[in-house]
């Protein structure tokens, strides 16, 4: 039965409403009893329940209940498969309403800027795009179950070394083009029903009280309708937060904050509207959580199943001489701990308790492969005896293949704090190098949540990335491994050769106070491809036991204008001779060259099945925003009149379609006129290049000077290449336009624009 929010509130004394913008507990909001208001449980994900039992403690760090833990976003995010992550999000929603959480704190979509943050693995991409798409059909699978979602953490948390503290130094134009755009398509096309504000500062304000971050931005542009919620413990003044928009502080222990804005209201500080605005999002999700619970049951051995075939479906093929698929006559040994003991997921706040984990080896074993194990090394810590060494590669080439399952222990990438680095534990490198001189076929299986360096790439025949696939991913391991799936997963971030190939390398991570986003829009691709700099794995990169062509680009429009869209279609075709997926990647490129932009951005992604042979059509329909770039000058997305590059193929690094679109708009970008003003600027913009135009003819007939060079047509382009950076006051200097008339040009070109 739905209740009228609004008179709800109007019967509130303010204290009731106060303590209603604060929590109650570590997971759970405040009542009011006399209203008939209930508290409300949020809690982890995003990639399954975190919920503490009933003895929740005031660090949130109790044992969780017995939950399925779903492949990290690092893993759902390389499918590039909108309706998979519906799916786990649908299920996530089911699992919601049998536990009675009203919100799942997820998706996490801060963006990848450099490979070190510890919590990548939780993360989905380096590009925004790509991020967004993904997310906003998590929120919608989750959201159908009327479970809240907390899109997180809003905004440039892209690092966990100080960040508490730490102040985000970066441009507009880099927050609206690559840090914020995750979170607006996850607004604008899935109403995430609260956000969670992050930890950092931005510019020397804190995400927690910024007006432009959570009102001018998130509503104001946006036009978002749920609540904001801090990061856990990320308020730092209530006040400044109510009036910045900041809903709802998590965790509890509030009564001095909640104190703090009565008092602001009844001193006049703050009006007590803004104070009734956050009571009223807050209750409408609750409410709409109260008016349409379900009868869900958690059936833990169903979700296993499903967390396993989502993963099957994220794993990316880095690389297959022919070694993989193995077959199942054959004889073969796994080594390393992983294999055993998997890893699947991080560490930190979106820990599981799993209920049930799949390892490589047991699964295998169980589908009757001829498989042995070694050890080898550990999976929690960089060690490795000479003696087992030894043994290992005494045994080694009595199999027809070994498969190394290495990757990254927990105490390396976790929650709270970054990577030193991007290498594997040296034990696992020596292990594998020793290994390549007696065998030569060796498939390495990597579980880890963010680029490692591969000294050995060249050397070894396969590499299968799992990411952290799950506690399903042996299952998934090892129908991959053995050919009863087709891989069909692709890099959502760079693999770089080393980390000082990254662009972030010189600015990361700061220091206690600020960050320097110096890369600015130059994020994983964007920087590698514009700088022509070669990368072990490419954004989209990912591999198939099948192979496809992608061609026959074409637009149903040769130029376009604000306001219309244009259609792109592409044909893919398996061109192999077993069924697989692949993932169909458009990008844009503006060929204007009006601002320093990356080569290409992705704008378009679509996964398609085919059977050996056919061909399917994918169609994506662009408008002019995917052209644009974000003008600080504007203040609005932009994108010049001119010619884009469409590019279609398999991945940033292997463009296999392309075609060509004009694109015309009425938008102008603003014309500062001053005495500063060059006549570049004036001459490219049609409204005052007449004028220029007139008196540079003027001038050349008033001089009858000769040129430099005796060739008229010469002289002319040396004349106005010189001029493109000639600001009018110089006019005066190089004696082209007497002082008394620089006011009366000003006057003229004002009266053009
Ligand atoms: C943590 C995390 C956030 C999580 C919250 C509750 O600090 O940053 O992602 O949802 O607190 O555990």
């Amino acid at each position: 039965m739905a209740r009228d929010i609004k008179k709800l509130v109007a019967e509130m004394t303010l204290e009731e409403k106060c303590s209603l913008l604060g929590g109650g507990d570590f997971w759970h909001t405040k009542a009011v009893e006399r209203l008939g208001i209930g508290q409300y449980m949020m809690s982890d994900g995003p990639h399954g329940l975190r919920k503490q039992d009933d003895k929740a403690d005031h660090l949130g760090i109790n044992e969780s209940i017995k939950a399925v833990c779903f492949p990290a976003a690092c893993a759902t995010t390389s499918s590039f498969d909108r309706d998979l992550i519906y799916h786990m999000g649908d299920v996530i929603g089911k699992e919601c309403q049998a536990e009675n959480l009203s919100v799942v704190l997820g998706p996490a979509v801060c963006i990848k800027r450099s490979p070190l943050c510890g919590r990548n693995f939780e993360y989905m991409s380096e590009d925004p795009y790509l991020a967004g798409e993904m997310a906003a059909s998590y929120i919608n699978g989750v959201q159908k179950h009327h479970i809240g979602t907390s899109i997180k953490h809003y905004a440039a948390n892209n690092q966990e070394s100080a960040r508490m503290s730490v102040s985000a130094e970066v441009s507009e134009r880099a927050m609206r083009e690559i840090y914020l755009p995750a979170f607006e398509t996850a607004v604008k096309k899935a109403q995430p029903k609260t956000i969670m504000c992050s930890y950092n500062k931005i510019n020397g304000t804190y995400s927690a009280e910024n007006e432009w971050l959570l009102t001018k931005v998130l509503r104001d542009d946006w036009g978002y309708e749920g609540f904001v919620v801090t990061d856990w413990g990320a308020v730092n003044d209530r006040v400044k937060g109510v009036i910045a928009g900041l809903d709802l502080e998590m965790p509890g222990n509030t009564a001095a904050n909640d104190a703090a804005v009565a008092a602001a209201v009844r001193e006049g500080r703050l009006d007590e509207a803004k104070v009734d605005e956050c009571v009223e999002r807050i209750l409408k999700v609750f409410f709409d959580y109260d008016d349409n619970r379900e009868e869900q049951v958690f059936d833990r051995a169903a979700d296993h199943e499903i967390a396993a075939r989502i993963e099957e479906d994220c794993a990316v093929l880095l690389k297959n001489d022919g070694l993989l698929p193995l077959d199942p006559s054959k004889k073969y040994l796994f080594v390393g701990e992983y294999a055993v003991k998997p890893r699947y997921q991080g560490g930190g706040s979106s820990h599981i308790n799993s209920f049930k984990v799949d390892s490589a080896f047991e699964c295998s074993r169980a589908a009757g492969r001829n498989i042995d194990y070694i050890q080898g090394f550990p999976m929690d810590k960089d060690a490795l005896s000479e003696e087992d060494l030894a043994s290992l590669l005494a045994k080694a080439s009595e199999y027809d293949a070994v498969l190394v399952f290495a990757g990254l222990p927990d105490i390396i990438e976790s929650e709270g704090y970054d990577r030193k680095d991007m290498k594997l534990p040296a034990s696992q490198n020596r292990l594998i190098e020793e290994l390549l001189k007696v065998q030569k076929n060796v498939a390495v299986v990597l579980s880890n949540g963010a680029p490692v360096e591969l000294p050995w790439a060249d050397e070894v025949p396969a590499i299968l990335e799992m990411y952290l696939g799950g506690e399903g991913v042996g299952q998934a391991t090892d129908r991959i491994l053995f050919g009863e799936v087709n891989p069909s997963g692709h890099l959502a971030e760079t693999w770089p050769y080393k980390l000082s190939d990254n662009p972030s390398y010189m600015n990361f991570p700061g220091n206690t106070r600020r960050v320097y986003y110096r890369e600015d829009v130059f994020v994983g691709y964007r920087y590698y491809d514009t700088k022509e700099m070669p990368v072990r794995y490419a954004f989209g990169h990912g591999l198939s036991y099948t192979t496809f062509e992608i061609s026959n680009l074409r637009c149903d429009k040769e130029c376009f204008t604000d306001g219309e869209t244009l259609k792109v279609c592409v044909d893919v075709k398996n061109t192999g001779s077993r069924a697989g997926k692949e993932v169909v990647q458009l990008y844009v490129s503006d060929l204007n060259g009006t601002i320093e932009r990356p080569v290409k951005e992705l704008k378009g992604f679509e996964k398609v099945e085919l059977q050996p042979g056919e061909t399917k059509t994918v169609e994506f329909e662009i408008d002019a925003r995917a052209l644009s770039y974000y003008s600080e000058e504007l203040g609005d997305w932009f994108a010049p009149s001119g010619e884009y590059a469409l590019l279609a193929g398999e991945a940033s690094d292997r463009i296999t379609a392309e075609g060509r679109v004009k694109f015309e708009t009425k938008k102008m970008l603003p014309l500062h006129i001053d005495v500063d003003t060059t006549i570049g600027e004036l001459l490219s913009d049609p409204r005052t290049a007449p004028v220029i135009h007139q008196m540079m003819a003027g001038r050349a007939h008033d001089s009858g000077e000769g040129g430099i060079s005796g060739n008229e047509e010469e002289d002319a382009a040396m004349q106005n290449a010189m001029m493109q950076y000639m600001p009018i006051k110089s006019l005066v200097s190089f004696g082209v336009l007497p002082p008394d008339q620089v006011q009366g040009l000003l006057d003229m070109i004002r009266s053009q624009v």
